[in-house]
């Protein structure tokens, strides 16, 4: 059977440098990449960045940053998990996962109970395979000019430790969304 070249083998990673050029050396360069223009939110850039690479070539992103919120009126915070993205032409092969895995595996190090992330309807159902769970609460995010405004996106949540248990009451991002 001939061997798959190593280079060819997708590996995920930290990467050190996550900027404008790398999401569309992923996405392209396109208006609406992540098809939440609509919602007119402004988010926040993320902080700390994963990737799958292959060849040389970036085909995957995950992003995090810590977030300080309310859950039902207790002040803790979360993991957000944004930016997760996959090249069009390598979609469908489990690089979300992958790439999720990574990011997941360093957010257990940060200290929140759980991340959460926001996300289009549609892709609900691909987070709860990958073991996201759908907030029922209302959730209320940050925009500029001391603005509160109801998450219009889906919420996701998932423990980042066994014993984690998602509080119940609604929830208060104290910043932009991720
Ligand atoms: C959303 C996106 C990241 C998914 O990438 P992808 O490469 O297709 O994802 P994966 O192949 O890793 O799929 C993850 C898992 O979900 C599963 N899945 C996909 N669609 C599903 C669906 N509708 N229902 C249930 N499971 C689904 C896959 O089978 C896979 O599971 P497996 O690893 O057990 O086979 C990609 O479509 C993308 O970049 N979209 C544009 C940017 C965007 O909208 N990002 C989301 C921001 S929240």
């Amino acid at each position: 059977m001939p061997e798959i070249p190593s280079s060819a083998i997708p590996v995920a990673m930290r990467l050190s440098r996550y900027t404008k050029t790398e999401q569309d050396e992923i996405l392209g360069g396109g208006a609406d990449p992540f098809g939440v223009s609509a919602a007119g939110l402004t988010w926040l850039p993320k902080e700390e960045h994963f990737g799958v690479t292959s060849d040389d070539r970036l085909l995957a992103h995950a992003g995090l940053l810590r977030l300080p919120v309310a859950i039902g009126g207790t002040e803790t915070e979360v993991v957000g998990v944004g930016g997760v993205a996959v090249a069009p032409d390598v979609r469908g092969r489990g690089l979300a996962r992958l790439v999720l895995a990574a990011a997941l595996r360093h957010a257990r190090t940060m200290g929140p109970r759980h991340a959460l992330l926001f996300c289009r309807p549609p892709l609900v159902p691909l987070y709860e395979h990958l073991g996201w769970h759908l907030l029922d609460e209302d959730v209320h995010v940050e925009q500029p000019g001391d603005r509160l405004v109801a998450m219009p996106l889906r919420t996701m949540v998932i423990p980042l430790h066994d014993d984690a248990i998602w509080p119940s009451g609604p929830v208060r991002l104290f910043s932009l969304p991720m």
